[in-house]
């Protein structure tokens, strides 16, 4: 059984469909969520945990000296939970080159978009999907990839394809998208257990 971490900072639908997944889908004996840590203390993604007997841990980031402590905080965490495998779900903030290095090809991210199209710094939620619209893209999607020190660059994992389509405004093709990521972050996940964490 493999333990996981999931870093949030937001409402957690993502995390949902991981916990869903581990309980009752495709990683049902595989995986558990150990763990659930989120920058905010009003994350809804924290009640979610909670619901589902999971840790849910809130790291104020202002109580720390430095970005490299407050990754250091996570660090010990998680570590002291035996994760395996941290898996990003909508965490906004970056991780400090000491987190990247003590979860070496352990940490995995989802983007909102066909990275490397529209990732990269600022590239979060709506703006990525303004961008995409502005564009005039025919299709977007969502990329789970590895993480290394670069925002949005390692090397992707699985992607899922969705149609923009005349008339979508942000919302509708944010949504679109979301419903795919709900489905491919599991997927990924069983990938890369199966894969024994090889790239
Ligand atoms: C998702 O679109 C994810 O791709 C992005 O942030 C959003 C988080 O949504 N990184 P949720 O908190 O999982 O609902």
């Amino acid at each position: 059984m493999i333990n996981l971490g999931v870093l949030v900072s937001g409402g957690g639908t993502n995390l949902q469909s991981i916990i869903n997944a581990c309980e009752t889908g495709i990683l049902k004996d595989k995986a558990r969520v150990a763990i659930v840590i989120s920058n905010k203390s009003d994350a809804y993604a924290l009640e979610r945990a909670k619901k589902h007997g999971i840790d849910a841990l809130f790291v104020d980031r202002k109580t720390c000296a430095d970005g490299v402590a407050f990754n250091e905080r996570l660090i010990a965490a998680l570590k002291e939970r035996k994760v395996d495998l941290v898996c990003l779900a909508g965490y906004l903030l970056k991780l400090e080159p000491n987190f990247v290095k003590a979860f070496h090809r352990r940490i995995l991210n989802i983007h909102p978009a066909l990275l490397p199209k529209f990732g990269g710094k600022g590239m979060y939620g709506h703006h990525v999907h303004s961008a995409v619209v502005a564009a005039g893209e025919q299709e977007s999607g969502a990329t789970v990839h590895w993480v290394d020190e670069e925002y949005d660059h390692g090397a992707a994992i699985i992607q899922g394809k969705v149609p923009v389509l005349a008339g979508d405004t942000c919302e509708t093709l944010a949504r679109r998208v979301l419903e795919v990521e709900h489905r491919i972050y599991p997927e990924a996940i069983l990938k890369v257990i199966t894969a024994g964490f090889r790239e």
